[in-house]
């Protein structure tokens, strides 16, 4: 019988290729080649390492570092490699080791020795932290747009919902009245704040740090302003060996991402709450939902609860990134080649569950007779009777003992004694920051007024 998963061990021998040349007698063992190779996942970074190649050759070029006919040569055959890439015909070979020895090696299959003169005054050093800066500020820009889709979508779905009423809950119980848009509209607030970080992060992944070299800096009269500008950076790195083993913009856009996952997973858990048959609050759509393979009556709320799974994903991103960071000598170790995964999965995970809940939410059905008759619960209005007392000048303390004691013996109810109705409490609360529908309109026009003022503002080339 044939096997269903062969044993087969690999070979173990490479040949000695590329960068080995000079230092090496022989190749890497098959297991390390294997081990030390990143190619399967920083081929993502082709794009931010040929515009970075190209930037810099044009100022060796420019600054007769090497001759003008080279850098041309050289910022003509990035181009076609650039072209090979995104029209499928290159192949990436995991025996280069990495997305810059892989371009490096194409460029110089397409025009000679010529391209040997690519890497003056360079180091994969600086390269990789140079292409990380771009890819990290590109993401950056998908992120905040995603955000402002995200923001939209639940402004939006509050606004449509803005006389809907339903229990506010503390500790999971139900505790005062509320406007459904009010509740929603806390969510834009988180995003809003996610949004903002991601914008305060901006200046300090703008930095330029090619030109740092290996560590100490280059014996080369390179003009690193001029590399900044072509590449849309706002200005260059201050010191060649922070430059080198910075990845603090890493960390920082990973944590952002995961406040980010941290508020959709408290909204896609409301979401969970609000559909089960216990609360019956809202329908989600069915094109977010599953079904079970064996309980044919299930309609599971699928697409929350992996938002909600997911973010252990980007938390443990953090960690790891964090951990990585934490015992490392200056300047570039290889542990830093770490930092790409998880950051990574970070960008696809983020980016894949604001999406969803974008197109969500908007869909979601609410109850509003269901809200409101959880809402019309007599023990909501307890506050509202023990600030009646108060407003008639019984101490707050001793008002709050006196229906505390009426709730234990016989409920709210059995105060008999005009028990506001859900829209008189929401009403009441009247001052900024209260779900009266006044306010709760005018948070609506100020973050529609945000959302447009904003989509503006998104950080652009050579803007912070
Ligand atoms: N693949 C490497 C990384 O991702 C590139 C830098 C390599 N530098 C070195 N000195 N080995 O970090």
């Amino acid at each position: 019988m044939s096997r269903l998963v062969d044993n087969k061990r690999p070979r173990n021998a490479t040949k000695s290729a590329g960068i080995r040349k000079g230092r090496f007698a022989g190749g890497m063992d098959a297991s390390f080649a294997r081990f030390n190779a990143s190619i399967s996942f920083d081929k993502r970074l082709y794009k931010e390492d040929v515009l970075g190649s190209i930037a810099h050759v044009r100022m060796l070029g420019r600054r007769k570092i090497i001759p003008s006919k080279d850098a041309r040569a050289i910022e003509k055959g990035l181009k076609e490699v650039l072209a090979d890439i995104e029209q499928g015909r290159f192949e990436f070979r995991e025996d280069l080791e990495d997305v810059h020895i892989n371009i490096e090696e194409a460029l110089r299959v397409k025009i000679g020795d010529a391209a040997g003169k690519l890497h003056t005054a360079r180091s994969r050093n600086d390269q990789v932290a140079l292409d990380l800066r771009m890819y990290v500020k590109e993401q950056t820009r998908q992120v905040m747009a995603a955000l402002m889709e995200l923001m939209s979508a639940v402004t939006d779905t509050a606004r449509r919902n803005t006389r809907v009423i339903m229990p506010g809950y503390t500790h999971l119980q139900r505790a005062q009245p509320v406007r459904l848009s009010h509740h929603l509209m806390a969510y834009f607030h988180m995003f809003r704040r996610d949004w903002e970080r991601f914008r305060d992060a901006w200046p300090r992944v703008n930095e330029m740090p090619l030109g740092s070299a290996a560590l100490a800096g280059t014996t080369f009269g390179v003009d690193r302003e001029s590399v900044a500008a072509d590449l849309g950076f706002e200005t260059v790195s201050e010191n060649s060996m922070d430059a080198v083993s910075d990845r603090d913009f890493v960390v920082e856009f990973i944590s952002n991402s995961a406040m980010v996952m941290m508020h959709l997973s408290r909204l896609a858990e409301e979401l969970v709450l609000w559909s089960s048959q216990e609360f019956g609050f809202c329908t989600l759509p069915d094109a977010f939902c599953s079904g079970s393979s064996i309980m044919p009556q299930k309609k599971n709320p699928d697409a929350c609860e992996l938002i909600r799974g997911k973010t252990g994903r980007v938390y443990g991103d953090l960690v790891t990134l964090l951990t990585m960071l934490k015992g490392l000598p200056l300047a570039y170790n290889k542990d830093l080649q770490e930092d790409k995964e998880p950051l990574f999965d970070c960008v696809d995970t983020v980016k894949a569950c604001i999406a969803v809940m974008a197109a969500m939410v908007p869909e979601i059905e609410f109850h509003a007779d269901r809200m409101l008759e959880a809402a019309s619960d007599p023990g909501l209005a307890a506050t509202d009777l023990a600030d009646r007392l108060a407003r008639q000048g019984v101490p707050f303390r001793e008002a709050h003992e006196l229906v505390g004691s009426l709730v234990r013996e016989s409920g709210v109810s059995g105060a008999n004694s005009g028990i506001p109705s859900p829209e008189e409490m929401v009403e009441a609360r009247r001052h900024p920051g209260g779900t009266s529908l006044a306010n709760v309109r005018k948070q609506i026009e100020q973050a529609q007024e945000f959302l447009a003022h904003s989509a503006a503002g998104l950080p652009g080339k050579r803007s912070r």
